[in-house]
């Protein structure tokens, strides 16, 4: 007889990598994460990016809106109100001052700084060009302890799509840490053996270092995006690697060190951008995110250790208290639907028209 669990209730989880993007694409997107988690850290990379305070408690005020619109909807229909938290960051630039930093961090509003370097991906055009520039910023946030969010992988084109974050590592991350050994860094959806280990062994060389994982991470490796054809609802960045890798996420995700922990980086893309001669990269998991991360975490037959990644280690890293409601998922089908409304258009859903064994229970 087996003994696979049929309940799984675990502390509210949260996710410490989302992207909500704005207006409708936002009104669309937010009931799914706050169906799911308790809190989330939103990335700024909206157009223009969220690069200051005002920018930032300005986007917070569309979310806590839009959730209310939602709500207001749910009570109509008799259903009990989502609690969801925001949680802001500021999306750092060369000339992203002391100061901007110190009042960010005052504000209580603005939880991390996310840095991306020119060019690396989605709307990351004002991003860094030279980690040299916005020094002063980086110098104020160890000072106080903000944590720096980073999207870990070189820019430069002479160096192959599938090595970006190995490379990023020996010639960014590490002269950075050792630079200002103090600085609270968060190393964002790993993709690698390299990256896990780093993060893994990363001792008193510098300060405290984490990592998001996120669950198409998990579950796929790079074949998945060229299966049968090209797929682009697999395609995101960092780009899926190989098995090798996929194999040492799980390990590290499943491992119970709390330096990793749950980010899903759900990116919602309009399907006709995906689909596309030059698609969006993305993967948009919000909607069924612990369904996917309960498979990947039974697959490794690690069901027990889903808790502590989901809800426990982000919030100790951002020095949060933990939640104390709960979630429950349930061993019970679950269809992913092959689109979900986008505003005027539609979002395709990773894995859509496929089945999943857990279903979350609302
Ligand atoms: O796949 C991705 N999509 N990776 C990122 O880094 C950005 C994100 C987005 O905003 O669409
Ligand atoms: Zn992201």
């Amino acid at each position: 007889m087996s003994s696979a669990p049929t309940i799984l209730r675990i502390a509210r989880p949260d996710d410490w990598h989302l992207h909500l993007r704005d207006g409708a694409a936002l009104a669309a997107v937010l009931p799914h994460t706050a169906a799911q988690f308790g809190r989330a850290i939103i990335m700024p990379n909206l157009k223009p990016p969220v690069t200051t305070l005002e920018l930032a408690r300005a986007y917070r005020d569309r979310i806590v809106q839009a959730l209310a619109a939602h709500n207001a909807q749910r009570e109509q229909a008799g259903r009990l109100p989502l609690v969801f938290e925001p949680l802001m960051t500021l999306y750092l630039t060369d000339n992203t001052s002391a100061d901007d930093i110190l009042r960010a961090h005052e504000s209580g509003l603005v939880h991390a700084v996310k840095l991306y370097p020119a060019g690396a991906t989605t709307n990351s055009d004002a991003g860094v060009t030279d980690l040299r520039r916005p020094i002063k910023a980086l110098e104020a946030m160890e000072r106080v302890g903000l944590p720096l969010c980073v999207h870990g992988e070189v820019v430069d084109p002479s160096v192959d799509l599938f090595d970006r974050e190995r490379v990023f590592i020996d010639q960014k991350l590490i002269p950075l840490r050792r630079s200002l050994p103090g600085l609270r860094i968060v190393f964002e959806h790993i993709t690698t053996r390299e990256a896990a280990e780093y993060v893994r062994d990363a001792g008193s060389d510098g300060g405290d270092l984490g990592a998001t994982i996120t669950a198409h991470h998990l579950l796929y490796n790079r074949n998945a995006i060229f299966s049968g054809g090209v797929r682009p609802h697999y395609y995101c960045l960092p780009v899926l690697k190989r098995e090798t890798h996929r194999l040492a996420l799980v390990e590290a995700a499943t491992s119970g060190d709390p330096r990793f922990f749950l980010g899903t980086d759900s990116a919602p893309h309009a399907k006709g951008l995906k689909e596309h001669a030059c698609g969006c990269a993305g993967c948009y998991t919000a909607l069924h995110a612990m369904e996917l991360y309960a498979t990947a975490f039974e697959n490794a037959g690690k069901l027990d250790r889903l808790e502590g990644f989901a809800s426990h280690f982000g919030a100790d890293f951002y020095r949060l208290p933990r939640n104390t409601q709960t979630l429950t998922l349930e061993r019970r089908p679950f269809a992913v639907p092959a689109a979900v409304a986008y505003g005027e258009t539609e979002l395709v859903p990773l894995d859509a028209g496929q089945t999943l064994a857990w279903t979350c229970v609302h």
